[in-house]
């Protein structure tokens, strides 16, 4: 994993929103991979400032989120579609056929992430997918578990992660859906290139384990270690428990595999 350290979250926003420019100005067509969550709002909303100064254009992307909440229509105002449309979408020249997401509220959501499955084969892949990282180290919703799903696929959320998300739903974790739809890790690996994203001192035990940890179900990030091109952009906080201790500089450096730590698990 090449590893860049910022000093502060808007400093990782920046640099993110430069690396999705470079890769929309570098090549006719790209297909985006996208997350929700509070970690990636920074980068969108400079990305959409440099589609305002004429820097940045989604005008021949397309886009595919990562994950959807089980139940809940796209027009549902705790839908991630929602929240794309509020934090990206609107504010950027992406055509709407461009845009593609699970739908929550497929009468049959099996064939719902089939179809996801497809429509990603059909747009060539993925080539830039970008991530943010659950506190106990999920990615997209692949939660930890015993044995992950590399499709498209139903998840049965876990309790950390319906709380971390009550905020989309008025602050009452009790509402957040206990199902989703998710890319699996599979569907996540064949992208051409990843960039993962984490900020704060709340990841600085998931980054440590994803980038130095042992591969385990237990920790879904810790997958990307088998991944040729991964970038992480962390922040000095995120990057506070790695070898030379969240010293910020863009100079990318490799982490390793290895630790004998049990995995990290869900919180309580
Ligand atoms: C959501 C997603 C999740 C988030 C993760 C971190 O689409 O992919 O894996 O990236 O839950 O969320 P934040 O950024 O809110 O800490």
């Amino acid at each position: 994993m090449d590893i860049r350290t910022f000093d502060t979250p808007e400093a990782v926003s920046l640099a993110v929103a430069a690396r999705v420019a470079e890769a929309l100005g570098a090549r006719s067509r790209v297909v985006l991979g996208l997350p929700t969550g509070r970690t990636p709002t920074g980068a969108y909303a400079e990305l959409r400032r440099l589609h305002r100064a004429g820097v940045a254009s989604f005008a021949r992307a397309m886009t595919f989120n990562l994950d959807e909440f089980a139940g809940v229509p796209p027009s549902h105002p705790g839908s991630f579609r929602t929240f794309m449309e509020a934090h990206l979408f609107s504010g950027i020249d992406l055509p709407a056929p461009h845009i593609h997401f699970l739908d929550g509220a497929a009468g049959d959501l099996d064939a719902e992430c089939e179809r996801y499955e497809a429509a990603i084969a059909a747009a060539g892949g993925i080539d830039l997918q970008l991530l943010g990282i659950g506190s106990n180290g999920h990615i997209g919703f692949n939660e930890p578990a015993e044995a992950l799903v590399a499709r498209t696929h139903r998840v049965r959320l876990a309790e950390s992660t319906r709380r971390d998300n009550a905020a989309l739903f008025g602050g009452d974790a009790s509402r957040v859906p206990h199902e989703a739809l998710s890319m699996g890790m599979g569907t996540i690996l064949k992208a051409a290139e990843i960039v993962l994203i984490a900020t704060g001192a709340r990841k600085a035990r998931c980054v440590e384990r994803m980038v130095n940890g042992p591969v385990s179900t237990q920790l879904p990030a810790s997958f990307l270690q088998l991944h040729r091109r991964v970038e992480l952009f962390v922040d000095a906080a995120a990057a506070s428990r790695l070898p030379g201790g969240g010293a910020a500089g863009e100079e990318p450096r490799s982490g390793s595999g290895g630790s004998k730590d049990p995995p990290l698990r869900d919180g309580p």
